[in-house]
């Protein structure tokens, strides 16, 4: 399995780093992230130069970082500051950086060209800053490729079976759906929208709102590894002004950004952003614990399906009218990474 490269990913959470070395890998690239005495963040590849001991295992001192095993230190830009017994260091004693991003929580490295960050392609998440909005974050580790995620949160009947008491209720299972796909900006988008349908407890213990609800749940899957839920409940019958204002709804910006460790392992970075009860620490305490759980549910779940896969990559598989966002984006990341290939001179 491989991934597409030229893109961001969300490599950890703001509150994650500091200057404690933190090692992650993504796409198979082991990196070490710190922030230096003045807080600027620094991430590089997590193997020392010398002998390709990790430096997520050494010390940050002031800007730089130790190699914990013969000392060798590096600076932010990846040269190399210092080293035992040499007065001379050689040039090759570098370590290789990434550009680094904030949005919202997260720190996202662009694992393309470290030369060439595409800013453009950052994606955009103003419900993290916004007036009026609140938000809660985690994430989960997956032992299973990031392929069974992106099919996960884009066919959400699966609410109604794995997520049913808690998010899903019958009728999401049962409720057409309307995919579209844009070729140009590279967006599947899947709505459902339901009228006058039961509240499951997840909205119910967050908004206050009783069955009969009105729910819409409209994705927007931005490969390779972003994906927002427009998620608006309402009193059922209760409908938006012309310009799409809507007081008697509650939105919830459902975030996902999903982040290939190697071809097995995934993290599952996920927040809610929501625009009521925004200064309630209870509904806050309430949507990170019910988000988790639902997360939990999904993990355990792609987890059996990745144990009984190992290292099948096409296996043989039915698939329904539920699964056409699931397929769009499939084909999508593979366009990605065909193109990646032709880049680079091997396709
Ligand atoms: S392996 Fe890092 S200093 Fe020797
Ligand atoms: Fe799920």
């Amino acid at each position: 399995m491989t991934y597409p490269r030229q893109h961001w990913y969300v490599a950890a959470s703001t509150d994650d780093v500091g200057t404690e070395p933190v090692g992650r890998t993504i796409c198979g690239e082991p990196l070490v992230l710190y922030r230096t005495a003045s807080g600027e963040l620094v991430v590089m590849d997590d193997r020392c130069p010398h002998r390709g001991y990790p430096l997520s295992v050494g010390t940050v001192c002031g800007d730089e970082i130790q190699c914990g095993y013969h000392g060798l230190r590096f600076r932010p830009d990846g040269s190399c500051a210092w080293a035992p017994n040499q007065d001379r260091i050689p040039s090759r004693a570098t370590v290789p950086t990434r550009p680094s991003a904030l949005v919202g929580p997260w720190i996202m490295v662009w694992m393309g060209d470290p030369a060439a960050p595409d800013l453009d392609r950052l994606p955009s998440a103003p419900w993290f800053d916004a007036e009026g909005w609140a938000h809660v974050h985690g994430m989960e580790p997956l032992d299973a490729r990031y392929g069974l995620l992106v099919d996960n949160l884009l066919d959400l009947s699966h609410e109604s079976f794995l997520h049913a008491g808690l998010i899903g209720t019958p009728e999401v299972a049962v409720t057409p759906i309307e995919t579209t796909v844009d070729e140009e900006q590279a967006v599947v988008r899947v709505s459902r929208h339901m009228e006058s349908v039961e509240c499951p407890a997840f909205y119910t213990g967050s908004t206050g709102l009783q069955t009969p609800i009105d729910r819409w749940q409209d994705i927007e899957y931005h490969p390779p590894g972003w994906y927002v839920l427009h998620v608006r409940v309402a009193p059922a019958g209760s409908t938006p002004t012309a310009d799409g204002d809507h007081p008697q709804a509650a939105h919830l910006e459902v975030l996902y950004a999903i982040t290939p460790v190697d071809d097995h392992h995934t993290m599952d970075f996920w927040a809610v952003c929501r625009d009521f009860a925004v200064d309630d620490a209870e509904v806050d305490e309430f949507m990170a614990r019910s988000n988790r759980d639902v997360v939990l549910q999904d993990v355990d779940a792609l987890n059996l399906i990745e144990a009984r896969l190992g290292d099948e990559w096409e296996p043989a598989e039915v698939s329904l009218k539920i699964d056409t966002g699931g397929l769009a984006a499939r084909r999508m990341l593979q366009a990605m990474m065909s193109a990646e290939l032709v880049t680079a001179g091997t396709g």
